[in-house]
Parts: C-alpha cells; sequence; structure tokens
C-alpha cells in the first residue's frame, strides 16, 4: 500500500506533535497551508515539509492526490476549513474542539458522511497511555457499568493571554468549557458515549482580566483585544441511560494546581485517570496516575495501573491513530457522531449559564 499523503492547514503549534504522529504510522506530510505564508514556510523549514501554500484553496489545486489534511486553526475556522477539505474530498484530522457549537460539528458530520471520508478530532486525551490502559480494564468487563463521573481540568493561573483568539468568544466559541473539553469527551467516552439529557451549569468570569492570572506559555497579549469570555464553568450533565456527569472546567480559579482528571464510580469499580502539575500549563512538571478502586475478599483494594510516560499526552499518538485508520489499520479513536453529542453538551452549559435554567438535550 503506498503511503498515504497529508496537508497541514494552519501551521499552529499541534504540528509538533501531528506531523511525527503521521509520520510514524508510514504517512507523508506533503505540504503545509497557512494563510501567513511566512508562517508555513518557517514551520515548512522546521519540520522538513517540502511544499507551502497561502491557502489550502492552493494546495488542492496544486495536490489533486492529496489524502488528507489535518487542521490546526484557531476555532472559528475549523467549520470552513473542514468543509472545503471534505469538498475536496480529503480526510481530514481536525483539532479541538471540532467547531464553535453542535450546529457546525453537525454539518461536518453529515459533509463527512455523504462524501464518505473520515473525519476525526484531536481528543488526544483519549490516546494517553493511562486512557488506553483504562479503556482495556472498562471493555473487558472489569468496571462494569459507569453510573457516575467527574470531569475536570481545573487552573489555578492558566488563561491563555488576553485579548488574542483564545479569549474572544467569536474566534473562539467561549473560554474553559470549550478550550479544555477534553475530559468531559474522556468521562463520556469511558461511560460508552451515552445521550446526553439535561444540562444544569453555570460559568464564572471573576478573574478573566487579572494579569496574575495568566498561564506561562507565551502567548501574547493583543493591545486593544476582546477577552469576553468564561474564567470557569461548573455543570451537571443527565443521560437518558440513568448515568450522570459532574462537570468542572476553570482557567483561574482558587484551586490548589492544575488538575486534569476524570473519576469515575462504576457498578464492580471505581477508577481515576489523573495528570497533576506542579507549575500550571507546563506539561514537563506534571505527572499522571491511573488507578482502579475495588473491594475484593471483604478489603478496599487499590490498584496503580503502571504504564510508559506520554508527557505529550496523547497528542502524537492520536495523529498516528488517524493516519493508521485511514489504512484500516487501527479502528479510529473518534467519531463525528460522539463530537456532535458533546458540543451538545458544551451547547447546554452556554446555555444554561445564560437562562439560569436546565437545558434539554435533543
Ligand atoms: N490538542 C491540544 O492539546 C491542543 C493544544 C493547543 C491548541 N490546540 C488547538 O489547536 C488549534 C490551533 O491553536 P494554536 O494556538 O496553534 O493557533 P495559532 O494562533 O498559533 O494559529 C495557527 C495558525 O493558523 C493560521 N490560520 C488561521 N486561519 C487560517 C486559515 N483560514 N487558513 C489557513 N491558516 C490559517 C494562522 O495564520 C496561524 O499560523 C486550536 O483549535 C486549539 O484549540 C489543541
Amino acid at each position: 500500500m503506498i503511503a498515504a499523503t497529508i496537508g497541514i492547514v494552519g501551521a499552529g503549534g499541534m504540528a509538533s506533535y501531528h506531523i511525527p504522529g503521521f509520520r510514524s504510522a508510514g504517512a507523508e506530510v506533503v505540504a503545509i497551508a497557512d494563510q501567513n505564508h511566512e508562517a508555513a514556510k518557517r514551520a515548512a523549514q522546521k519540520y522538513e515539509v517540502g511544499k507551502t501554500f497561502g491557502t489550502a484553496a492552493e494546495m488542492y489545486q496544486s495536490l489533486k492526490d492529496l489524502d488528507a489534511v489535518s487542521v490546526i486553526t484557531p476555532n472559528a475556522f475549523h467549520h470552513p476549513l473542514v468543509m472545503e477539505a471534505l469538498k475536496n474530498g480529503k480526510h481530514v484530522f481536525c483539532e479541538k474542539p471540532p467547531g464553535l457549537n453542535s450546529k457546525e460539528v453537525g454539518e461536518m458530520a453529515e459533509a463527512a458522511k455523504k462524501s464518505n471520508k473520515t473525519l476525526m478530532f484531536n481528543f488526544n486525551n483519549r490516546a494517553r497511555p493511562e486512557s488506553y490502559a483504562m479503556m482495556k480494564y472498562i471493555k473487558g468487563g472489569a468496571v462494569g457499568r459507569i453510573n457516575s463521573a467527574q470531569a475536570s481540568w481545573i487552573r489555578r493561573t492558566g488563561i491563555p493571554g488576553f485579548g488574542g483568539w483564545f479569549t474572544n468568544k467569536k474566534l473562539s466559541g467561549g473560554g474553559p468549557v470549550i478550550d479544555l473539553l477534553h475530559m468531559i469527551d474522556l468521562a463520556l467516552h469511558f461511560m460508552d458515549y451515552p445521550q446526553p439529557q439535561y444540562v444544569l451549569a453555570q460559568t464564572f468570569s471573576d478573574f478573566i482580566d487579572r494579569k496574575e492570572f495568566k498561564g506561562p506559555w507565551g502567548i501574547p497579549d493583543v493591545v486593544g483585544g476582546i477577552t469576553d469570555v468564561e474564567a470557569a464553568a461548573h455543570g451537571f450533565v443527565t443521560f437518558k441511560t440513568g448515568q450522570v456527569l459532574s462537570i468542572r472546567n476553570s482557567w483561574a480559579e482558587m484551586n490548589k494546581r492544575e488538575e486534569v482528571s476524570v473519576v469515575f464510580q462504576g457498578q464492580k469499580a471505581g477508577g481515576r485517570v489523573r495528570r497533576l502539575f506542579r507549575v500550571d500549563g507546563l506539561d514537563n512538571t506534571s505527572f499522571d496516575r491511573c488507578e482502579l478502586y475495588t473491594q475484593e475478599n471483604g478489603n478496599a483494594v487499590n490498584h496503580s495501573i503502571i504504564v510508559e510516560a506520554d508527557e505529550a499526552m496523547g497528542r502524537t499518538r492520536s495523529a498516528k491513530n488517524f493516519a493508521l485508520a485511514l489504512e484500516d489499520k487501527e479502528a479510529p479513536l473518534n467519531t463525528p457522531d460522539e463530537a456532535v453529542k458533546l458540543m451538545k453538551i458544551i451547547d447546554g452549559i452556554y446555555q444554561s449559564a445564560q437562562t439560569g435554567r436546565p437545558v434539554e438535550i435533543q
């Protein structure tokens, strides 16, 4: 089989994970298109990619045989770029969040179905060694039905700059609710992606304009830019199956430290996948754990599941999964229908926060 050829649309920071991930599956990364052509050229030089373009359209025009693209742009451009790629007959791997809302993502899912192309999103936390290990226990029946789960991505000082696209609702879709949606997705993945029924939530914007709550990644502030998103959210979701999920997402809140976790209570075992940080936002200061809690021979037993460390948090492995899925060598780690369900919960959180009422999910 000839290796799949992949183009990058948007030379965002995640290219440093996508490109080695695709290559490790045997795929060829042949071009980078960025509306800032200089950014495309810089990235092409860094990652040794042969061709660059100023727009995705030029790339499709020039590289007729391109198999797939990876979209790594600010959130507002995911929908138009994914729709354009599918229209041009490409498979698509798109950064998270899938889109700004469930309507956009529903349209993408529909377009992927119609064009019979693979559409996957970078829910990289599913590709962490801890998550793969936990899924083996869940699928193997050791956990039983998961009745309840708690999904948290909470930061103390982790606002990604002020006035850039991250804090501008029109460009990002929102703050930590949508940016840090990973643990909601991972909890749903563990719970077998049940159909949501009601969402009740509140958002808070305390600290969103306080400089000392900024994250450490060096994202520049944009003078005169817009900052109109939440800093934290707390919510509760019920599912048609009777399962329930609590959600805590924040960029800035009086938490002890950044914590990224899914905790669940199953009918046979409880469990937790967790990353803790010493310094908010810096992956190289973090440590990961994967645990199961059972009752055995009359005793409470805690199992520590030891897996290899992955500082990249599954970001390279998830890109590898996409490239392998194109060749039917692995099942895709996520589906467009799951992304639509996830975004309905995100929409529900914002709507409930705005109305002060529970939202019924259709
Ligand atoms: N999975 C993760 O862990 C993770 C981590 C960080 C960011 N992300 C996601 O990655 C995406 C990119 O974030 P970033 O911080 O790298 O963004 P960024 O601001 O660095 O932008 C990426 C590039 O996109 C280009 N671009 C914008 N619109 C374009 C268009 N229409 N066509 C072509 N290029 C275009 C920009 O010129 C820029 O070079 C976001 O969706 C973000 O949520 C994911």
